[in-house]
This record gives structure tokens, C-alpha cells and sequence, in this order.
């Protein structure tokens, strides 16, 4: 799905570039190698960054090896 519709710029986008170290929407049209136009967007990249470093985080947390107490 579009969430820039001026530079078409999709969530899988911003997704990448906030594995690319992304935190705001700036970043993410920089990763992207574009400029904002009406800028509409802006909210929605927000808060889908919000969201993928959320699920990356708990994906991270959920991935890591239970340690186990030593005797
Ligand atoms: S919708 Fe993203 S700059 Fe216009």
C-alpha cells in the first residue's frame, strides 16, 4: 500500500528504511533517495515507523535463546 502517493513511496519502503536505521519521516524520504512534496503523508510514515520498530523490537525479544539458570 501507498503512503506517500506523490513519491510513491510504500509501506515496504518505509519498513526497509527503518531497518536502515529510519526514525522519522525525513529519514525515510532520504532513504528513499526523495523529497517530500505536500508532505499529507507525514503522518501516516510516522506512525508506520512507530509500528515496525515496535514489531521489530517484540520480533527481536521473542528470537533471543531463553537463558537458562546455572546450578
Ligand atoms: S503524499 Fe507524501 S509528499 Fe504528498
Amino acid at each position: 500500500m501507498y503512503l506517500c502517493i506523490c513519491r510513491a513511496i510504500r509501506e515496504r519502503d518505509v519498513d526497509a528504511a527503518v531497518r536502515a536505521g529510519a526514525r522519522k519521516p525525513a529519514d525515510v524520504f532520504r532513504a528513499c533517495g526523495k523529497s517530500p512534496q505536500c508532505g499529507t503523508c507525514a503522518c501516516d510514515i510516522r506512525e508506520r515507523i512507530a509500528q515496525t520498530v515496535r514489531e521489530d523490537a517484540v520480533r527481536e525479544e521473542t528470537s533471543r535463546p531463553l537463558l537458562m539458570a546455572a546450578d
